[in-house]
């Protein structure tokens, strides 16, 4: 018989954005039944949050759904105290929200994804806007979701861990995806500085630089038999990941396993960035 899993989390209080979908919401769920109670935050509207905290509830743990834009700091402040209102504190984060590109709306494929010739997209024709966009939401969200709780941490005095989703993507260029790729590779910059910024408070600040993840997110990758085939023949481990494979890596990370490691990136990828 296999052995029971350990419950890593008990008792802890953790707040995870991108938390309506795809691997926000797996991480959140895994992190439900590994016993932390879970602020579940993801866009106002999005009717899907509910549908994670309410599989969370019946699950027997314990959650809330908080409705914010990680591109604004006074959203970001306010979910962070609706963790603490409802727990009492918060322990742990994921930053898992994000955007693939400005006009992404997370469960549907835009016309630019299914786009052959990436041209239109290429730097010297994108307007700033498109551009600035996203970096608001992939970098300066993951800035303000990481202060937010890191200022609550800091006051509780008992340390914390931080896991920020980046993307392969940061060290691989994508030609017409320049702003992804940058706010993927701020992201794990930020990480690096932060873990030396909040080390002293015993909070811990890593990165998860996900392969390609059947999610919302890859839709239009994952929909298409054939370039899926493709892609999966590519993947040393012949796959596209699972959003458990991302909440896996994620919660290691979160937990005391790994007390001794800040600052890191892990490629969960299938053995695609080896090289
Ligand atoms: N799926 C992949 O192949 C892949 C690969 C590498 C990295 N990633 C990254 O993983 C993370 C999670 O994406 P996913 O694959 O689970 O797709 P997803 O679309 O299911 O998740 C992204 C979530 O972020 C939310 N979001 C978007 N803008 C927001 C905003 N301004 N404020 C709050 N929430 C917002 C979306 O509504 C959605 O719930 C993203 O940061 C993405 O860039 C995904």
């Amino acid at each position: 018989m296999a052995e029971p899993r350990p419950i890593r989390f008990l008792g802890k209080v953790a707040l995870v954005t991108g938390g309506a979908s795809g691997m926000g919401a797996e991480s959140s769920i895994r992190l439900a039944r590994e016993g932390a109670a879970v602020a579940v935050v993801g866009l106002p509207d999005d009717q899907r949050g509910a549908e994670v905290v309410q599989q969370i509830r019946e699950d027997g743990g314990q959650a809330i759904y908080v409705g914010a834009d990680v591109s604004r700091e006074s959203d970001c402040d306010a979910a962070a105290q609706a963790a603490v209102d409802a727990f009492g504190r918060i322990d742990l984060c994921i930053a898992a929200a994000g955007i693939l590109h400005a006009d992404y709306v997370s469960g549907e494929v835009s016309d630019s994804e299914l786009a052959a010739d990436r041209r239109d997209g290429y730097l010297i024709n994108k307007p700033v806007e498109l551009w600035e966009k996203v970096l608001s939401v992939n970098l300066t969200g993951v800035m303000l979701t990481n202060r937010a709780v890191a200022r609550r941490m800091i006051d509780q005095g008992e340390g914390g861990s931080i896991v920020n989703i980046s993307s392969g993507a940061a060290k691989i260029p994508m030609p017409g995806s320049a702003e992804y790729s940058v706010s993927k590779t701020g992201v794990w910059m930020l990480t690096r500085v932060l873990a030396q910024e909040l080390a002293p408070h015993d909070i811990r600040v890593n990165t998860v630089a996900p392969g390609v993840i059947d999610t919302p997110m890859a839709l239009a990758l994952s929909q298409d038999e054939e370039r899926r085939a493709a892609f999966e023949r590519f993947v040393p481990l012949g796959r596209l990941g699972e959003a458990a494979d991302i909440a896996e890596a994620s919660l290691f990370l979160l937990s005391d396993y790994a007390g001794y490691i800040t600052g890191q990136i892990l490629h969960p990828d299938g053995g695609l960035f080896t090289g």
